[in-house]
């Protein structure tokens, strides 16, 4: 199939009338993209933040309710203090703009993630974000952000179990529902659709208990070149498939 035919029938099958409530995606590719390039990795991250930019605007566009994206793992801190750092600046960078323009996008943004490991500064972006956004009802872009999946799960399980010993709560009885109020995840859905570029296939410690009945999308389009037609694609192979959450 041709490229313009590949394109118009991607846009075609996406009823985007009919969207997932919550898209999550691992924006993974940007060194390799980098790299082909022979650019520091570096740059590679700055592509990819301009692509979520696009990504998340479009995402408001067409109406998504929740979008939800891995920009730092608990894992990434091994990475070099120069990549650390550029990933840091490209954060602050991007909340400064986007405190700037939330009165006229009305973009909700939360974080998930343990965010007292980030420096002041960058700490108190997410707060001032996350402040502002209460007086928004429309799209909420969720930014995963110093975090692990295992790690909320396990911070979710102390807080249950405080509660438990302070008498707050009953250790004989606790449903999934109870137990997702104590998440980074609280109030929001769980992801219908999951998205992993960059031709990896596996889920790397993002949403672990909210990915339970998700759907999985995986391309190997590089995250910097992922664009809207490649969400089209995998909204369209999401509304193609047969969601059963265990019945029959
Ligand atoms: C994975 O690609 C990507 C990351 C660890 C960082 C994602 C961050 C951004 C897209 C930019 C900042 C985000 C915002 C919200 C402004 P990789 O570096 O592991 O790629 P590789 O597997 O090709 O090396």
């Amino acid at each position: 199939m041709g490229l313009f035919n590949r394109k118009k029938s991607a846009q075609m099958q996406a009823d985007l009338t009919k969207l997932p409530r919550h898209i999550a995606i691992i924006m993974d590719g940007n060194g390799r993209w980098a790299k082909k390039r022979g650019m520091p990795r570096t740059a590679g991250h700055a592509a990819g933040a301009e692509t979520f930019r696009n990504i998340a605007t479009y995402c408001k566009e067409i109406g998504l309710e929740y979008l939800t994206v891995y920009a730092f793992s608990t894992e990434n801190w091994k990475r070099s203090a120069e990549e650390v750092g550029a990933l840091m600046g490209l954060l602050k960078k991007y909340l400064l703009e986007a405190i700037e323009q939330m009165e006229r996008d009305r973009v909700k943004m939360e974080f998930f993630g343990d965010l007292t490991a980030l420096d002041p500064e960058l700490q108190e972006l997410c707060q001032r974000t996350r402040e502002i956004s209460k007086r928004y009802e429309g799209c909420q872009v969720n930014i995963c952000l110093n975090y692990g999946g295992r790690d909320e799960i396990i911070r979710a399980a102390m807080a249950y179990a405080r509660d438990c010993k302070e008498g707050r709560a009953s250790a004989d009885s606790l449903t999934a529902e109870q137990f997702g109020e104590y998440l980074f995840s609280k109030g929001v859905p769980d992801p219908d659709l999951i998205i992993r570029p960059s031709g990896e296939l596996r889920l790397s410690n993002f949403l672990p208990w909210q990915a339970a009945y998700s759907e999985f999308y995986f391309t190997d389009v590089l995250w910097p070149d992922f664009d809207q037609e490649e969400l089209h694609r995998a909204i369209a192979a999401y509304q193609g498939r047969s969601r059963r959450f265990g019945g029959a």
